[in-house]
């Protein structure tokens, strides 16, 4: 535990004297220079100091002895130098050109080393005047001393390269990607972040986490998993049995063996995730099965080697005790009658989110209609829907859904919207994108005298009409457009945080001054995707800023004429035309 600790003050406190422009990696190499020095000067042990070891080499009165002694000396210094870090960094360097030789770096370098000690003459290696060395003489392009004069201007030219190094730490690309996640934030990340980064880049060294507090588990887990980190050996780091939860984001190198052990350790587990995982097998649930498992909330993503019996065994022992189900990327299994088992042993289940389970059909959907104790649903379908069992499936557990997430059905029409309104009351997030049919009427008529509470997350992206030869659309507007949008934000404007209308091309410049005419205001409203409504522009940019004092994040792919827009502090706007240039911009209020 202590390591881990240490380990990360250690690197904090790196980054601290980094972010103060002290570059402890400047101290730590002064430091090597220093080490190496010294044990150089040892092998030159003796009367030899480097400097007679240099003038020798033209001593013809040195004896066979004495001459073989240096020569052994000196091909002792070489080999260490070639596996000094200075070596290898000269020499990549190099690589290519004519004097990239080990053996000439080596002596190169030797020379160097062995340079001239303060007070004596020299000739300068640039313009071939003649010298007194100074501790501040500097090393010319060949290794030779510089002049006072030729030392400046060496010194001259480094402080520029360091000058143009210096600056914001953050690279643009790094930047980019910190937008693209909403990061506008400037500044240092919190240290708890710091330290969990950085013990991340020490995995190997790390032979365990003590006890880590969970969230910053998770957050490991999630760091690791990025950088494909996760194997048999971290995996262990994360086997707690104290612990009831694991978060595992890509387990694709994990095997049976490895699935079974985290049931093994961790035998009082509630909350199991494990995505991308890809080699469980029926052999893993026969073990799961095996064990009097507490498992409540179970969240699976790709687990395609595991068979339809066995899901549905899964079912029949678990299933009662079963609060929320997360189950993705299932093509060779999943059928219509293992959702039926499901829903008639999952009886108690309050979240389900079936993604990208290729065999679910018409059948899946009505089973999922017996599940009315379901707060949040989430479906996304591959294969085309029966539209009335889609209907039948809203009015089904429509009246306790709090959030309710519907993709994959295209063709479903206004009778979907129609349904909603009159079943939910109680949604606070609502996606369904994707859609070709529901028109802007059937959009502003949900949203219009709709008893359910305000939304806080709606997504309606990609609901439009597609045809290439008409790109503006019918004249009744099909997808959200300008009616449904209005309606939408005067139902839920002032409780709403995420909005996402990307590609819904049929809202009018009209509809967007209404909604972000001055004096309105979205006080809750964080984050907005825009993308490809190219009515979008600086005008309408500047309205939404001013609308939305929380706004955070504004996402604006496609929107070419947003081009010079001011962007308030602490918001990312990503994509737009200067996507390339620095997008963030003081606030000139
Ligand atoms: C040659 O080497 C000997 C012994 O190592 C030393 O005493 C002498 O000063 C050297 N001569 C020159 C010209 O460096
Ligand atoms: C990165 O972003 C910071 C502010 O977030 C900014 O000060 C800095 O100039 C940016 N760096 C680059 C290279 O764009
Ligand atoms: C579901 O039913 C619809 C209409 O009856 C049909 O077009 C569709 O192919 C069915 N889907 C599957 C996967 O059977
Ligand atoms: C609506 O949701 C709240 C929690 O957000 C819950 O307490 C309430 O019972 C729900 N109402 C209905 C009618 O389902
Ligand atoms: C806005 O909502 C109110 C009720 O909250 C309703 O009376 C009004 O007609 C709506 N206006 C529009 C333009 O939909």
């Amino acid at each position: 535990m202590l390591k881990v600790y240490l380990l990360a003050l250690h690197s904090a406190l790196t980054d601290f004297l980094a972010s103060n422009n002290i570059s402890a990696a400047q101290i730590q190499e002064d430091h090597q220079r220093r080490v190496r020095e010294a044990e150089t000067q040892e092998i030159n042990e003796g009367n030899s100091n480097s400097q007679d070891d240099r003038e020798s080499e033209e001593n013809a009165s040195e004896s066979p002895e004495q001459k073989k002694k240096r020569k052994r000396k000196e091909t002792a210094t070489l080999a260490k130098i070639k596996q000094s870090k200075e070596f290898a960094r000269r020499k990549s360097r190099r690589v290519g050109e004519p004097d990239d030789d080990d053996e000439f770096i080596a002596r190169e370098l030797m020379y160097e080393k062995s340079r001239p000690l303060p007070g004596q003459l020299e000739h300068c290696e640039v313009c071939g005047k003649r010298f007194t060395v100074t501790p501040y003489s500097k090393t010319g392009p060949n290794g030779g001393l510089l002049c006072a004069k030729c030392s400046k201007e060496v010194a001259n030219d480094d402080k520029k390269a360091k000058a143009k190094k210096r600056g914001p730490r953050t690279g643009r690309r790094q930047n980019q990607s910190n937008l693209l996640d909403g990061l506008a934030q400037q500044g240092a990340l919190s240290l708890a972040e710091m330290c969990t980064k950085k013990v991340a880049d020490n995995i190997n060294d790390i032979e365990e986490f003590g006890d880590l507090p969970s969230q910053l588990l998770h957050r490991l887990s999630q760091i690791l998993s990025k950088r494909r980190a996760l194997t048999p050996r971290t995996l262990n780091l994360f086997l707690r049995p104290d612990l009831e939860s694991i978060d595992i984001y890509d387990a694709a190198k994990l095997e049976a063996d490895d699935f079974q052990k985290i049931f093994t350790f961790m035998p009082t587990l509630r909350h199991v995730n494990l995505r991308f995982a890809g080699q469980m097998k029926d052999g893993v649930l026969e073990y799961m099965l095996d064990r009097d498992l507490k498992i409540k909330h179970l969240h699976l993503d790709s687990a395609n080697l595991v068979s339809d019996s066995h899901w549905q065994r899964l079912f029949q022992k678990l299933g009662p005790q079963l609060e929320s189900l997360k189950l993705s990327n299932l093509d060779s299994s999943f059928d219509d009658e293992t959702v039926g088992t499901m829903s008639r042993y999952c009886t108690g289940l309050r979240r389900l989110k079936l993604k990208y389970c290729w065999k679910m059909g018409n059948g899946s959907l009505q089973a999922i209609s017996d599940l009315t104790s379901l707060e949040h649903l989430s479906l996304s379908f591959v294969q085309d829907m029966d539209a009335e069992k889609l209907l039948e499936l809203i009015s089904g557990v429509g009246s306790n859904l709090r959030t309710l997430s519907l993709q994959g059905f295209p063709n479903a029409d206004d009778r979907l919207l129609d349904a909603i309104h009159t079943s939910c009351q109680n949604l606070t997030k609502l996606r369904f994108s994707g859609n070709v049919v529901c028109t802007d009427k059937g959009f502003s008529s949900m949203f219009t005298g709709w008893s359910n509470c305000p939304l806080e997350y709606v997504d309606l992206s990609s609901t439009r009409d597609v045809d290439n030869s008409n790109p503006d659309g019918p004249t009744e507007a099909t997808g959200l457009a300008s009616e449904g949008l209005v309606a939408l934000m005067n139902h839920s404007g002032f409780r709403i945080q995420r909005l996402d209308i990307s590609s819904c091309r049929h809202v009018s410049r009209a509809a967007f001054e209404e909604i972000f005419a001055d004096g309105k205001i979205y006080p809750q409203l964080k984050e907005l995707d825009v993308s490809f409504h190219t009515i979008m522009d600086d005008y309408l940019v500047g309205c939404i800023f001013r609308c939305c004092p929380e706004l955070k994040k504004m996402i604006a792919f496609a929107c070419f004429n947003v081009r010079d827009a001011q962007v308030p502090n602490g918001v990312a706007l990503i994509g737009g035309l200067k996507a390339q240039n620095t997008i963030i911009v003081e606030s000139t209020v």
